[in-house]
């Protein structure tokens, strides 16, 4: 098969080089988008003189073609051929011919295919953005669902003071919304034209790549050649950004896994979103959990791929770019289950509201109020510390709580205690005084409740005018 650079070839390529190079197997993915950069640089073509009008009809016409027959996968790929940007302009140039062999004036892979991967790297990282604000607003329903629910809060894995439910959930909004942030921001990034850097210093031809920014939607063009086909910022950064997101999940996950363990017990998953095991039958495994766990290392080691792949690379394009997108897509595919599956798994879940209860009452989750107590009345925090300390171990010793002491025991170990002290150890007393700016107290929490809805009604109403735009 004739090859787009056979000019200068006399012997035919090696069987195994073809195999090494050809990228099609997974570039495949780009077609849509190879199509559509195409399309805007033909009429750009035209409308700066180099391509006649009839030459350009033909040319869209045939590019409309190939794109439904690939749609419909009637186009039949090959190692011959490499990757999607020459298949597609050979079988222009089978379908149309000649006019068919002026589509690539002006531009070469290099600069081609790096448009492609930013047009469809933007219309996923939109897709994203969607998934994560579905998550969002799912934390938000069980936020409310859950605001005055009390639950054990944790430091170093161990029992530290009660906070809501709600509260804690809301936590992984705030890690969400932060995540949008960085998605949104590096999106501005990725919406840059590098279309007319050409092979890496630009083209003599009369073009206008502005027209072509404008026509793909980008913001604007490149400002170097040599940056543009070589610069693979955008995709590092999506990636960095896909990496600390799985972060978060994976914590969320660790969460889920500890919970509905039998030593929680605080959370049953749903069978929907749980499997069984092939030899114990009692089993109940949260598999969805640990995958996505399991898939947050698959996701780091892409951000390392790409990272170690461009660090020694001169100027400009070098054929081990074409070794980019492999990573990029299993990071997009990655994010994508794991945001779809999360929300309707946590909507299902069930919270053991009984034995979350009972956790609170062991521990001295309280304590930290009762030292608060004392401090109200008079005695400074280390002594105070120190006489609830000694409290916690008479309860150790005659197995009590906070909560089952009497007055008097309470008196027995200092004079300072009056009848407040059996409210103020109350679970539900600890977490409303909890009422700084972000602390757990309910009101506290319905706030964030009503701050996160307005945010993401904005946010909605932002990216609506976006799409009119
Ligand atoms: N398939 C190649 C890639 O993904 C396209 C660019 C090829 N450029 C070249 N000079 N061989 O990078």
């Amino acid at each position: 098969m004739e090859k787009t650079w056979g000019g200068r070839f006399i012997e035919v390529t090696d069987a195994l080089v073809e195999e090494l190079s050809a990228s099609i197997q997974f570039d495949h993915k780009l077609y849509e988008w190879d199509i559509l950069g195409s399309k805007a640089h033909a009429r750009m073509l035209s409308t700066c003189g180099i391509l006649t009008q009839e030459e350009l009809n033909a040319i869209l016409k045939g590019l409309d073609e190939i794109r439904d027959e690939i749609a419909a996968g009637k186009l039949g790929f090959t190692i011959h051929l490499e990757d999607i940007h020459t298949h597609i302009e050979h079988r222009l140039i089978q379908k149309i011919g000649e006019p068919g062999r002026k589509l690539h004036t002006a531009r070469s892979r290099n600069d081609q295919v790096v448009t492609d991967v930013r047009l469809y790297l933007r219309s996923e990282i939109d897709n994203i953005c969607g998934l994560l604000a579905t998550f969002q607003r799912t934390l938000v329903e069980l936020a409310e669902r859950y605001a005055d629910t009390l639950f054990p809060g944790y430091t170093h894995l161990q029992r530290a003071q009660p906070v809501m439910l709600g509260h804690h959930l809301l936590a992984y909004y705030e890690m969400l919304k932060r995540d949008r942030e960085r998605f949104t921001q590096c999106r501005a990034r990725v919406n840059v034209l590098p279309l007319g850097s050409a092979a890496l210093a630009g083209t003599s031809y009369p073009i206008n790549r502005v027209m072509v920014a404008q026509e793909l939607g980008f913001a604007s063009v490149s400002a170097n050649s040599l940056d543009g086909v070589s610069d693979r910022d955008f995709i590092l950064e999506f990636c960095a950004d896909a990496a600390i997101l799985m972060m978060h999940l994976s914590r969320f996950c660790e969460e889920l896994i500890l919970w509905s363990s039998s030593e929680f017990g605080f959370i049953e998953l749903s069978d929907a979103f749980c499997t069984g095991s092939s030899i114990m039958p009692q089993k109940k495994n949260p598999d969805v959990a640990e995958l996505i766990r399991g898939k947050t290392g698959r996701v780091y080691g892409n951000l390392t791929a790409v990272l170690t792949l461009m660090k020694s690379l001169p100027l400009s394009y070098n054929r081990d770019m074409q070794e980019d997108k492999e990573p990029l897509f299993d990071t997009i595919a990655t994010l994508n289950i794991a945001l779809r599956i999360f929300p309707p798994m946590l909507r299902d879940m069930q919270v053991k509201r009984e034995r979350v209860t009972a956790t609170l009452e062991q521990g001295f989750m309280t304590a930290t109020e009762v030292a608060d107590y004392l401090v109200r009345k008079g005695v400074p925090f280390r002594t105070a510390h120190g006489v609830v300390g000694e409290l916690v171990r008479y309860c150790l010793k005659e197995n009590k709580t906070l909560r089952s002491l009497t007055l008097d025991e309470y008196q027995q170990i200092s004079p300072n205690f009056d009848e407040e002290v059996l409210t103020v150890v109350l679970p539900e007393a600890a977490v409303n005084s909890k009422n700084s700016i972000g602390g757990t107290a309910y009101e506290h929490v319905l706030a964030a409740i009503g701050q996160a809805k307005e945010d993401l009604a904005a946010l909605e109403s932002a990216n609506e005018q976006g799409e009119r735009r």
